[in-house]
């Protein structure tokens, strides 16, 4: 196994779609740019979702528009239906994310509709992006717990995650987006997973909500990932899931990948600036 792990940086959007009082687009240009300078090389920097459901985001374009671009560097961005796919392309987006849910609660209160509608939608997002020669990255949210429907069979997680690389993603990231999943269920959860799809292909991105990402995340090195979510200043949320305050912090990340051999190319000192500016814009969340 690698003994190098990608930090897949959340902040300019995870981090932020969530903040309730509207953050000035050069703001958001700044944590970007700071963000490349810290050795990130995937930072998801965007979101073409409906600027009614989530307003935070509406200045995707903009920001896309403003940021410095380093080489080297995937500036990605979320889209959910072809709406979102033309505009990321429109903004020169590097790669971008579909994204679905194991459960079905959450699949109707993030994206108005039921798993297998979605992946329908997602069919045609996949395809155009093909043409386009853009990547494509798929999530599953609440791979252990859904604030709707408790607590997520495993093998769901793996029935969604497989529909996902079967359309045609690169890579699937396994989203615990309440932070309730522990070091049992996201083991059990991994090892549903890991039969249907090689631990190359996935990420992990684990919410701090109840303190436990950091051990999630062992837990899920420990069954090959290379690849962990994770936000500076540790921002974030999501407004279709109640309590899901928090991306893990793209620092204590890689202080415990750090001390424990992995390398991951990152500055610290870098990192750090970015960290103290990303709380800076911190507010009340929705
Ligand atoms: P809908 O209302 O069913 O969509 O929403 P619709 O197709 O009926 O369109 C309704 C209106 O939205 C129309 O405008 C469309 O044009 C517009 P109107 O005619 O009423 O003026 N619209 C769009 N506008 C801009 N960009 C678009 C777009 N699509 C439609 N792409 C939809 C369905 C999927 C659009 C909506 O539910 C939505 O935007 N949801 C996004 C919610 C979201 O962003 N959640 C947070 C991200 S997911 C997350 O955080 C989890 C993750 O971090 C992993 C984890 O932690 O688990 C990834
Ligand atoms: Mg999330």
């Amino acid at each position: 196994m690698s003994d190098f792990v990608t930090l897949f940086e959340m902040a300019p959007r995870d981090g932020l779609q969530n903040e309730k009082a509207m953050i000035a687009t050069a703001d958001k240009i700044k944590l970007v740019d700071l963000l490349s300078q810290a050795g990130l090389r995937k930072i998801e920097t965007a979101s073409f979702v409906s600027p009614k459901w989530v307003p935070q985001m509406a200045d995707s374009a903009d920001v896309m528009a403003g940021i410095t671009r380093v080489d080297g560097v995937r500036y990605t961005a979320l889209t959910p239906n072809m709406k979102g796919l033309e505009a990321a392309i429109d903004a020169k987006a590097d790669e971008v994310a579909i994204f679905g849910s194991a459960s079905e609660g959450f699949s109707q209160k993030n994206i108005n509709c039921s798993i297998a509608e979605s992946l329908e939608r997602f069919a045609s997002v996949v395809e155009a992006a093909r043409k386009a020669n853009i990547p494509v990255r798929g999530y599953v949210s609440c791979v252990t717990d859904c604030p709707y429907d408790g607590r997520t069979p495993p093998e769901q997680v793996a029935r969604v995650a497989a529909d996902l690389i079967e359309l045609g993603c690169y890579e699937v990231s396994l989203g615990d987006t309440i932070g309730q999943g522990t070091s049992e269920t996201v083991d059990a959860m991994l090892r549903a997973v890991t039969e249907r799809v090689p631990a190359e292909r996935l990420a992990g991105h684990f919410h701090d909500t109840a303190g436990r990402a950091i051990d999630n995340i062992r837990v899920s090195v420990g069954h090959g990932l290379r690849v962990f979510d994770a936000a500076v200043g540790g921002l974030g949320g999501c407004p279709y899931a109640p309590g899901a305050k928090g991306n893990v912090a793209t620092e204590a990340v890689f202080d415990m990948l750090t001390a424990e051999g992995f390398e991951t190319g990152l500055d610290r000192d870098a990192m750090m600036v970015a960290a103290e500016f990303a709380r800076s814009l911190r507010g009340d969340t929705v």
